[in-house]
């Protein structure tokens, strides 16, 4: 009976197909995300039978309240959801909990709309992957890909439709908790990242793949310069240049767009004193009109309301009118649409053609999910239980766990621990039997207990082999005792090598997790001194969510490998490291800085007009601290591997580039060790005299390359006019005339192999 009503709907849809009227159109404002004709018309057809307040209604979005991350709205939303004015709810998870509200939205409200679910599945869903900074120092797009790809249909299997990812956030800052989401400080590897996690969750760049039963909507966010936070702490302002902005901050946004996400989410910040929420200029000046994006953008969790406290809107309802106008066609839990919008257009304060806008692209996804045609299409218990963890989601996640570590530090070849030489190693601290905290931040509830440990990873992968293993746990993460520190260290001394892990808890990272100090805590300090103490050979694995300040570590542990947050595998995947079933490959994606003092650090920095002279480091009145280096710890683009390599016969075809032109540069790459690993050859540039400063560096291209043990191959790189634009001084992209340097290296410090060329 109930169903009827959304039969009829689609009888009228299919009425009103033939007589609609081109919506698409200057006049209505509306550019649809597909450019298709016949769903543009069904949009209309739905949108012409609803009431403003329905239209409003699609544009309000509900937390389901069981998993949230952050302070809850009074309002209950279940009244709105019985009258039809939910558009969308998020943090519905199970498929019963999903069915039982779309079955009210859809038989029970006079339009039996149907509702977006949504959910922040940021590395994986219940396949848990490592932490996307984590998986970003693999450089491998396409696991990148694949893995975003497992999470949208892992996802989708369990009802939902659109997932809260990917954070696509540059950040310089290793005390901000959430660098552990993005991919890092880089615009051209972040941009790259950016476009294989969109299409991974969306399935292509096509519209049409949306409508896949395996795909969910993408929401890059968060728009825009969330990760530019002053002094590194969450929600703060950023304060940034419009050069920075556009040649540093804003590429992974729009390379999200070239991809074709669906939707983007605003940011919570203020930039330049104007929250994004409510700057017009970036949801729509830039957005909409400089790159002609045509889903929609839901704001950040109560991020309208808080543009009252950030002092730009006098109460909810001001800050429902600024939100609006400026762009942002959905409210995430904040109830400002759904309670002010209807007096704001009757007060002619907000036109309806937004409202009609907002609501025709929110409708379209629904069309483009195939929600209009069966809205439980997701829901399919059968599916959800052949689909969730599968065996080769677990494949692919041990393989991301090994690919996304990065060595540090291998003194004497400490690492690999190869598993046929009779060693006795002691394994030792608070990470090694942990399975709680390798999740990191934001995976499915419930599951943190089926992560593998390091401890478990070890005892399968070195089963019957010569290798023997005792155990004290030494410290939890931040509490150490004189008992806990005795037994460690007795069962180090009896050991050969001691393999200790350490690091983060989950919740010191991730959102509203900053930290002033990023050191290890320190009780661990204290176990490693202890441990030092033995004079025994030290392997340290690091579990954590940001580059931590690792002065300390470097100068008095033999070798470091750096696993970050690897989730449900994590203990496989880095036991296949540490016995040299893998080498590892991992490259850093954001400097690791020598102390505090120093953040920001980073690689692609400007000269200054003292910069330091490296022959003469202690020469005065240069661009230097009295106290420290300026250069990090460990560069962007470093890692170890247990083989070395090589890069030489660096060629150029032309030294100069001519407009429109192209230049094509070879290499040879060399495995010069006994072990078989994988290179990624970095290609960096530098405008030598622009109408701006410039950075030191550039990142413009990249590849991972597997050679054998003394295999050679030769590589290739290309740069056009295009790799070389930025935004000038008159804030135009483009290239200008002059000399270029150019270096193919293994990381951004290395210098080995320079050259240069001018574009003409
Ligand atoms: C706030 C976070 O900033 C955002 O990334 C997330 O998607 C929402 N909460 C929803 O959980």
């Amino acid at each position: 009976m109930a169903k009827l009503k959304f039969i009829n709907i689609l009888i009228l849809t299919v009425i009103l197909v033939n007589c609609s009227t081109d919506s698409s159109s200057p006049k209505s404002g509306w550019k649809s995300f597909s450019g298709d004709k016949n769903i543009e018309h069904k949009v209309d057809s739905v949108l012409s039978l609803m009431t403003l307040e329905e239209k409003i209604g699609q544009m309000s979005q509900f937390s389901a309240n069981w998993s949230v991350t952050g302070p809850v709205m009074p309002d209950d939303f279940q009244p709105y959801l019985e009258k039809g004015l939910v558009g969308s709810i998020f943090n519905a998870v199970t498929i019963d909990g999903i069915r039982k509200m779309q079955e009210i939205a859809v038989e029970k409200t006079r339009l039996g709309i149907p509702i977006l679910f949504a959910y922040d599945v940021i590395h994986g869903y219940k396949t848990i992957f490592p932490m996307p900074m984590g998986e970003a120092c693999s450089w491998n797009l396409e696991l990148i890909k694949r893995t975003a790809q497992i999470a949208a249909e892992e996802a989708a299997a369990d009802g939902l439709h659109w997932t809260f990812a990917p954070m696509v956030d540059i950040s310089r800052d290793p005390r901000w908790g959430r660098v552990m989401e993005g991919a890092g400080e880089d615009p051209f590897l972040g941009s790259a990242i950016a476009k294989a996690r969109v299409e991974g969750f969306q399935g292509g760049t096509d519209w049409r793949s949306l409508k896949e039963t395996n795909t969910v909507l993408a929401c890059a966010k968060h728009f825009a310069a969330y990760g530019a936070a002053e002094s590194g702490r969450d929600y703060n302002t950023a304060e940034l240049s419009e050069h920075t902005l556009r040649n540093v901050y804003l590429p992974p946004y729009e390379a999200a767009k070239e991809a074709n996400v669906a939707t983007y989410m605003a940011s919570f910040n203020d930039m330049n004193g104007v929250p994004a929420t409510a700057s017009k200029w970036l949801m729509t000046d830039i957005l909409r009109k400089e790159w002609d994006f045509r889903g929609f953008v839901v704001s950040d969790y109560t991020g309208i309301n808080e543009l009252v406290p950030h002092g730009v809107a006098e109460d909810d309802k001001h800050a429902a009118q600024l939100a609006v106008n400026a762009g942002v066609e959905m409210d995430m839990t904040g109830s400002t649409y759904i309670k002010y919008l209807k007096e704001l257009v009757e007060e002619g304060k907000v036109s309806e053609k937004t409202i009609d806008n907002a609501a025709r692209r929110i409708l379209e996804m629904k069309f483009l999910l195939g929600l209009f045609d069966d809205p439980y299409r997701y829901l399919d218990e059968n599916r959800s239980k052949a689909t969730i963890q599968k065996p080769e989601f677990m494949k692919t996640a041990r393989k991301a766990v090994s690919e996304s570590a990065v060595l540090l530090k291998n003194n004497n070849n400490l690492l690999p621990i190869r598993k046929d030489s009779p060693k006795k190693v002691a394994l030792i601290g608070a990470m090694m039997k942990d399975s709680i905290n390798l999740n990191g931040e934001w995976q499915g509830r419930g599951d943190r207990n089926q992560s593998v440990s390091l401890f478990k990873g070890l005892q399968e992968v070195y089963q019957n082999s010569a290798v023997q293993f005792s155990y004290a746990q030494g410290c939890t993460l931040n509490e150490i005792s004189s008992k806990s520190i005795n037994e460690a260290v007795a069962v180090a001394k009896n050991s050969d090598l001691i393999l200790v892990a350490l690091g983060e808890d989950f919740n010191w990272s991730g959102e509203a997790a900053c930290l002033t100090d990023i050191r290890l805590h320190a009780a661990q300090r204290e176990l490693l001194q202890a441990l030092k103490n033995t004079g025994k050979p030290i392997a340290l694995v690091l579990f954590s969510g940001r580059p931590l300040d690792l002065s300390w570590e470097n100068e008095n542990i033999d070798a470091i490998l750096q696993a970050w947050f690897p989730g449900t595998q994590a203990g496989r995947g880095i036991a296949d490291v540490l016995a040299g079933d893998y080498n590892p490959s991992g490259r850093l994606v954001m400097s690791f800085p020598r102390n505090v003092g120093q953040i920001p650090v980073y690689y692609n920095q400007k000269n200054t007009g003292r910069p330091v002279n490296f022959d003469n480091p202690q020469g005065d009145y240069r661009s230097k601290y009295e106290d420290s280096p300026i250069t990090p710890l460990y560069p962007f683009g470093y890692g170890l591997s247990y083989t070395t390599f090589s890069i030489s016969d660096v060629k150029l075809d032309k030294t100069v580039m001519e407009r429109g032109g192209k230049i094509t540069i070879t290499a040879k790459i060399t495995n010069t060790g006994n072990v078989d690993g994988e290179l990624v050859t970095q290609l960096y540039i530098r405008d030598l005299v622009a109408s701006v400063t410039r950075p030191v560096k550039e990142l413009k291209g990249f590849q991972k390359t597997a050679l054998k043990a003394g295999e050679s191959k030769q590589i290739q790189f290309s740069l056009t006019e295009k790799d070389l634009a930025f935004f000038d001084i008159t804030m135009e992209r483009k290239a200008e005339a002059g000399k270029f340097k150019l270096w193919v290296a293994q990381h951004a410090a290395d210098n080995t192999n320079e050259l240069e060329f001018e574009l003409k």
